[in-house]
């Protein structure tokens, strides 16, 4: 996507240095940050300075990488089993970062001891990863466009646009194809508490792309659906279950609730490799604890100019942080893929993810 008149992508190798889209700066600054060493890069991904799932997968794939071009030719198959080990251990609930991680893997083992060709290997496998990532969201748009009108009024959670892919997004796809067709959507954006990502991101990103949006508070999407406000919602995810049960920020499981109970379709977005075949249902999916501090404290530019944070809570009062939650299938009318809309089941999903 174009950031003021430039071509970017949330994340690139360049010799064996990565760049990234600091996200935390969106939407005060724009600036690309690099990272020297897979260390760094896992460190990002901890930090969240580059989130969401697509590009949480092309990130760990792209850091698997250096971590192969760094490792020293002695000891080479014990670094890397070692920066896996890292990378993994970033972020638990986003199925596409293991995704990303074993399709480098798989190429240096399939290089065997050839260490030259491994480091090639790796390289073009994470480059693929990312590739591939853009076009399935790419597809994904597409697909979800004849879910469109004329006018639509859509709602949407956390931020599944191109930010948290490598290029499109997953549930902003659509809009940007609907928008791009001239049917003229309307996006409710949900803050998203704790860390503001639908505030923060989603807004900028449709205010970039010229998309008609207004920002509110997440406790205002169920009275906007039972005023007749929203047509359809659609949000990402993070890991798909064999029976279509969906992870996702916290706070979509409450829009599918007032979704249902008001007769509105709710979709999800999301390439294949976020469904994890493994996972039989919701209940098996690890859900990410985040620090409290995210939700005691909120961050911002000062009026000095100083990216600060402050505590909105009483000093003595703990908080608790669940960042993702997981909607049961049956609240999901249909899964946007890049093969197709499917449905949350478990035939469907498992065929999906086998093609
Ligand atoms: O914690 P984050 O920001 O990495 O959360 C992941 C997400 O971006 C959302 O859950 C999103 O809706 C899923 S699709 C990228």
């Amino acid at each position: 996507m174009q950031v003021e008149g430039k071509q970017y992508r949330t994340v690139w190798l360049e010799g064996s240095t990565l760049h990234l889209i600091n996200q935390p700066m969106i939407p005060h600054r724009f600036q690309v940050v690099t990272m020297a060493r897979y260390n760094d890069t896992a460190k990002a991904i901890t930090d969240m300075v580059v989130r969401g799932a697509g590009a949480i997968g092309a990130t760990g794939a792209l850091g698997m990488a250096q971590a192969v071009l760094q490792a020293p030719d002695e000891g080479f198959h014990e670094f890397i089993a070692k920066a896996a080990n890292v990378l993994r251990g970033t972020r638990p609930t986003a199925q596409n970062l293991f995704y990303g991680i074993s399709k480098v893997l798989d190429a240096v083992q399939e290089a065997g001891d050839n260490i030259p060709d491994a480091r090639k290997a790796a390289r073009a496998a994470a480059q693929d990863v990312a590739d591939d990532d853009a076009e399935n969201c790419r597809a994904i748009g597409q697909n979800g466009l004849p879910l469109f009108h004329h006018g639509i009024r859509v709602s949407t959670h956390c931020n599944a646009g191109w930010l948290a892919f490598v290029d499109w997004g997953s549930a902003l796809s659509p809009v940007y194809a609907a928008h791009r067709a001239g049917l003229t959507p309307h996006v409710w954006v949900d803050e998203t508490r704790p860390r503001l990502q639908g505030a923060r991101l989603t807004a900028w990103e449709l205010a970039q792309e010229g998309v008609s949006h207004q920002v509110v508070a997440d406790n205002a999407s169920g009275y906007l659906m039972r005023n007749g406000q929203v047509d359809l919602v659609i949000v990402g995810s993070d890991r798909i279950a064999a029976n279509g049960d969906v992870a996702n920020k916290i706070g979509t499981y409450t829009s599918a609730l007032a979704a249902k109970a008001n007769g509105i379709p709710f979709f999800v977005a999301a390439p294949t490799t976020t469904i994890d075949p493994d996972c039989p249902s919701g209940d098996s999916i690890p859900i990410e604890i985040r620090t409290q501090d995210e939700v005691r404290y909120v961050w911002g530019w000062s009026d000095d100019g100083r990216f600060t944070r402050v505590r909105i809570t009483p000093d003595a009062s703990p908080g608790h942080n669940p960042a993702f939650d997981v909607t049961p299938a049956s609240l999901i009318s249909g899964i946007i893929t890049e093969k197709g809309i499917i449905e949350a089941t478990t035939r469907a999903v498992t065929s999906v993810a086998r093609s």
